[in-house]
C-alpha cells in the first residue's frame, strides 16, 4: 500500500471531532492520480450533462472521460445512449463537439454507424473474416437521474442507487429544470480540490464577498444528509432577502430559503435552489488539471430572460473566484510543507470528511 493510501486510512480513522486534511501530495502526486484513475474514477458514476442538452433524435455531444472518448446521443425513439467514440476499424474518433446527425461516418475510411452504434456500411470490405454485426460501437453503462446523464466505464459497475439523496431533492423537481447555459473550461487544479471547495461553506464569505455572501453567508451553512456515494449541505439565506423565485409547489419554506449543495462522488457537484440548478461535472485530466463542464438550468417560467442572463454572469464570476483560489493553492500543495492540517467543524467542512471517508472506503475495495 502506498504511503498516501495508508495516510488516507489513518485520516479516515480519526475521531469525528478531530478531522484533518490530507497532505498536499494527495492532490499533486502523479502516482496517486494514476491509482485513482484505475480505481475510484474508473469505477464511479460520472455526470456527463443534462438530458435536455440533446432534446431531438440525432442530437449528440462528444466528451472524454479519463482515457475514454464518448459520444452521448439521443436515439430515434428518444432514449439516450453513451457510445465509445472509437471506430471499430482502426480506432479513429467518430464525432467531435456537438451537433445533430443521422449516422456517424468515420472521417478515415468512411465506415458508417447508426445512432445506436450498429455498423451500417463499410465500403469495399471483402475480408472473409469481416462481420458487420460484430463491429458495433461499445455501449457504456448509463443512467438517467433527475435530468442528468451518468456513465460508468466499468461494465461490472455497482448499480446507481442514491435513495437518501433522492429525498433531499424530491421537492425541488430537479428533473423538470430546463437548461439555460452550458460552458466548459480547463482549470489547473486537482479534481478532489474542486469537489471539496464546492462542498464546503467555510470559504463562502471570504472568497465570494460580492457574489454570494449576501445570500449564502458562511455563518448560515449547515450540514445536511450524507449517504453512500454522496454528501450535502445547506447554504441558507438570511430571512430578510428578496425572494429568488418560488420554484416547485411542494417546496418547504426551509428549502425555498436555501441552496441545497450536493456532491455525487466522485466528480459531480451541484447547487439546487428553488428556481436555479447549477451543476459542475469534473473531468480529471492529470494530477493538477481538470476540465470543468457546468450547466445552469431554471424552473418553469420563474426567472425572466434578464434574470437568467444575470444569474449566468453571477455564476461565471463565482467560478472565476473559486478557480483563482484553487489554481494558486495547487502550486502550494506541491510544497513539502503542505502537511495535514485541522478541518473546521461539521457545518463548515464536514462534507470534506465525508468525502475522505468515501475515498478511504473505495481504496479498500
Ligand atoms: S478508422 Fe474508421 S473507417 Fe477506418
Ligand atoms: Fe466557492
Amino acid at each position: 500500500m502506498s504511503w498516501l493510501s495508508s495516510e488516507l486510512q489513518a485520516i479516515a480513522a480519526l475521531p469525528p471531532d478531530r478531522p484533518m486534511t490530507m497532505p498536499g501530495a494527495f492532490y499533486t502526486s502523479k502516482d496517486r492520480f494514476r491509482h485513482e484513475a484505475d480505481t475510484v474514477l474508473r469505477r464511479g458514476w460520472h455526470c456527463l450533462g443534462r438530458i435536455d442538452e440533446i432534446p431531438a433524435p440525432g442530437d449528440f455531444f462528444a466528451v472524454q472521460l479519463l482515457n475514454e472518448p464518448l459520444i452521448v446521443v439521443r436515439q430515434v425513439d428518444g432514449d439516450i445512449v453513451v457510445l465509445a467514440n472509437v471506430c471499430r476499424h482502426r480506432g479513429m474518433p467518430l464525432a467531435e463537439g456537438r451537433g445533430n446527425t443521422k449516422r456517424f461516418v468515420c472521417s478515415y475510411h468512411a465506415w458508417a454507424y447508426d445512432l445506436d452504434g450498429g455498423l451500417m456500411r463499410a465500403a469495399r470490405m471483402k475480408n472473409a473474416a469481416f462481420d458487420a454485426k460484430s463491429c458495433g460501437l461499445h455501449r457504456h453503462n448509463r443512467v438517467l437521474w433527475n435530468g442528468f446523464i451518468y456513465v460508468n466505464l466499468d461494465s461490472a459497475a455497482a448499480p446507481f442507487d442514491l435513495p437518501a439523496l433522492n429525498g433531499l431533492l424530491t421537492n425541488y423537481e430537479t428533473e423538470s429544470f430546463r437548461l439555460a447555459h452550458v460552458a466548459e473550461e480547463v482549470w489547473n487544479t486537482n479534481w478532489k480540490c474542486l469537489v471539496e471547495n464546492f462542498m464546503e461553506g467555510y470559504h463562502l464569505s471570504v472568497v465570494h464577498p460580492q457574489t454570494l455572501h449576501d445570500y449564502t453567508p458562511t455563518g448560515l451553512a449547515r450540514k445536511l444528509a450524507v449517504g453512500d456515494g454522496f454528501t450535502s449541505y445547506a447554504a441558507n439565506y438570511p430571512k430578510n432577502i428578496p425572494p429568488r423565485g418560488l420554484g416547485a409547489p411542494n417546496l418547504t419554506d426551509d428549502e425555498r430559503l436555501r441552496s441545497t449543495l450536493f456532491a455525487l462522488f466522485p466528480t459531480q457537484v451541484a447547487s439546487q435552489a428553488a428556481s436555479l440548478l447549477v451543476s459542475l461535472s469534473i473531468f480529471p485530466l492529470s494530477a493538477g488539471q481538470i476540465r470543468v463542464k457546468w450547466t445552469l438550468s431554471t424552473y418553469g417560467d420563474d426567472l425572466d430572460d434578464d434574470t437568467i442572463v444575470a444569474r449566468i454572469a453571477l455564476w461565471e464570476k463565482v467560478n472565476q473566484e473559486d478557480r483563482e483560489k484553487l489554481e494558486r493553492m495547487q502550486i502550494a500543495l506541491g510544497s513539502q510543507h503542505a502537511v495535514s492540517g485541522p478541518l473546521a467543524e461539521d457545518d463548515y467542512e464536514g462534507t470534506i470528511r465525508d468525502f475522505q471517508l468515501w475515498l478511504a472506503a473505495q481504496d479498500r475495495i
